[in-house]
């Protein structure tokens, strides 16, 4: 139904747009610029810059209110088993926001905020301690949210801690990270939901037995039976749920590094700013509502024109991670072909999602986003009021930031073809005031709502991951043949590689 639902709306615009220019759509509607504009509190989002006008837009809400949007938000909210394959809620918003009266929202609500104090009790104490550096050990949505975070909060933090990250398996990680550290100094948190991952069980090992015993251990984890087996001490783990996906976990207590970084303050304005864009997102009416704009938009670029990937490109040094945050949280939630049912979608879904800072990425990859063959719609997100004195620096940032917008949407005409650029090139701009916890949870959670909107249009399930099983489990059979136990190994290819392996190994030891 959402797949005949989205064809049949778009078909028509998409064919009476085919030929369409942004210029010209900007040229022919002199109110353009104000009314494809949305303010948010201290956000400011123009769609402007999309390849589609007024009439398309229309239709895209229709579409939105024919797919019940509204209605799978309150649903969300409400703690309905939105996650069939896993027959769970997620209720992530519950980590941060009151806006469901329903038993399993309120109750989700009490839990978040009981462990929010537990928390605030263990940063205290550490912030009493003589510990130095904190180490958090995680991976995916254990590491991506609270790395952006502490990252982007540079200018707020307290200055009590230095906050480091260990994720990889690969041992150089663990080897450089802790070399400049002092053990009787550091303390480390595994964070893990499942407390199942391989990658934090090796890590975590390692960090253990560097610190020399679980004294400074402190965990966050769905399976507090586990951390306590893997030695730390009950009082020192933080609760996780089952109702809160790992990549939309940074609210919880996944955010102790937050905490430690910025304090229980900082963190608790970063939920207030992603509490506002919940209310914001589960009451403002569809036409005004910035993450369900943000997705039709979204689907519109997909679905009617075809466009495969999708750049992000903060003009703000301190979100230079966000494209990795963003690539798990909308890779990992809409990189889904079939539907609850195991239907074929019948479209396509995730776009490719890159990105890079700028300026660093002009003169890097935007020779490709100018000229290429492709055209990769992007959202620039700027900030409007820096937290430095360098002013000319930042006059700087900020025209590069709307030159890039301008000359890809517009295009130029040179003589030599080689000089010329096509333009046409779609962008969504996000404007913060300035960058603080505040307005970063709006700006995530404005993220975390689109993808969700986007998963509805397209009927599929936004917070279950199977397709990152299979490489796991083959990862599993395959270590013991890797550290070299003569087992079968039944795939020739990995069987040969194995060999090469073995031998190059071999060629080494003598
Ligand atoms: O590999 C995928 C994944 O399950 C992610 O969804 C998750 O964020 C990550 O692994 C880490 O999982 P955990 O927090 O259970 O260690």
């Amino acid at each position: 139904m959402a797949v005949r639902l989205i064809r049949d709306t778009l078909a028509p615009h998409a064919r009476r747009l085919d030929s369409a220019r942004i210029a010209d759509l900007v040229e022919a509607d002199a109110a353009r610029p104000q009314d494809f504009a949305l303010r948010i509190g201290g956000l400011y989002a123009s769609f402007a810059r999309q390849r589609l006008d007024r009439e398309t837009r229309d239709a895209l809400v229709a579409l939105g209110e024919a797919a019940a949007l509204p209605q799978a938000f309150r649903a969300l909210f409400d703690g309905v088993t939105v996650n069939t394959s896993e027959n769970r809620p997620a209720l992530h918003v519950a980590l941060r926001s009151a806006l469901s009266e329903t038993a399993v929202a309120r109750d989700a609500h009490a839990q978040a905020a009981e462990a929010r104090v537990r928390m605030a009790e263990l940063v205290a104490q550490l912030e009493a301690s003589d510990v130095t550096d904190i180490v958090n050990v995680g991976i995916g949505g254990s590491d991506l949210g609270p790395r952006l975070v502490v990252d982007a909060l540079k200018d707020f933090g307290t200055g009590r801690f230095r906050v480091h990250f260990l994720t990889n398996v690969d041992g150089s990680d663990a080897q450089h990270r802790l070399a400049k550290l002092d053990p009787a100094k550091t303390a480390a948190i595994l964070v893990s939901k499942t407390f199942g991952t391989q990658e934090t069980l090796l890590n975590g090992a390692v960090v253990r037995d560097w610190l020399g015993g679980s004294e400074r251990l402190y965990a966050v984890s769905a399976n507090v039976p586990r951390a306590e087996a893997f030695g730390v001490a009950p009082e020192r783990v933080l609760p996780m749920w089952d109702w809160v996906g790992g990549r939309y976990s940074l609210w919880s207590a996944v955010g102790f590094s937050i905490a430690l970084a910025v304090g229980m303050d900082g963190f608790e304005a970063l939920l207030a700013g992603a509490a506002e864009m919940d209310a914001h997102a589960l009451q403002a009416p569809l036409a005004g509502n910035l993450p369900m704009l943000h997705a039709l938009t979204g689907v519109w670029n997909r679905n009617a024109l075809g466009l495969a990937t999708h750049a992000v490109l903060p003009y703000d040094e301190r979100l230079a991670l966000l494209p990795a945050y963003l690539q798990q949280l909308v890779m990992e939630s809409l990189g889904k072909s079939v539907t609850p049912d195991g239907e074929a979608v019948g479209l396509d879904t995730v776009p490719v999602l890159w990105g890079g800072p700028g300026t660093n990425s002009q003169h890097s990859f935007f020779q490709a986003l100018h000229q290429g063959t492709q055209t990769i719609p992007a959202d620039f997100i700027g900030v409007v009021n820096p937290a430095h004195p360098h002013a000319d620096n930042h006059a700087a940032l900020l025209s590069n930031l709307l030159a890039q917008t301008e000359a890809l949407a517009n295009g130029y005409s040179a003589d030599d073809p080689q000089k010329s650029y096509p333009g046409n090139r779609p962008s969504t701009l996000l404007l913060l005031d300035r960058l603080d916890p505040r307005s970063l949870g709006a700006l995530i959670a404005l993220y975390e709502h689109s993808v969700y909107a986007q998963s509805v249009l397209w009927g599929i399930n936004a917070f279950d991951q199977w397709g990152v099983e299979l490489g796991k489990r083959i990862a599993g059979e395959l270590m013991p043949a890797v550290q070299g136990d003569d087992v079968a190994v039944a795939d020739p290819v990995t069987r040969a590689l194995l060999d090469e392996i073995r031998a190059r190994r071999a060629r080494r030891a003598r």
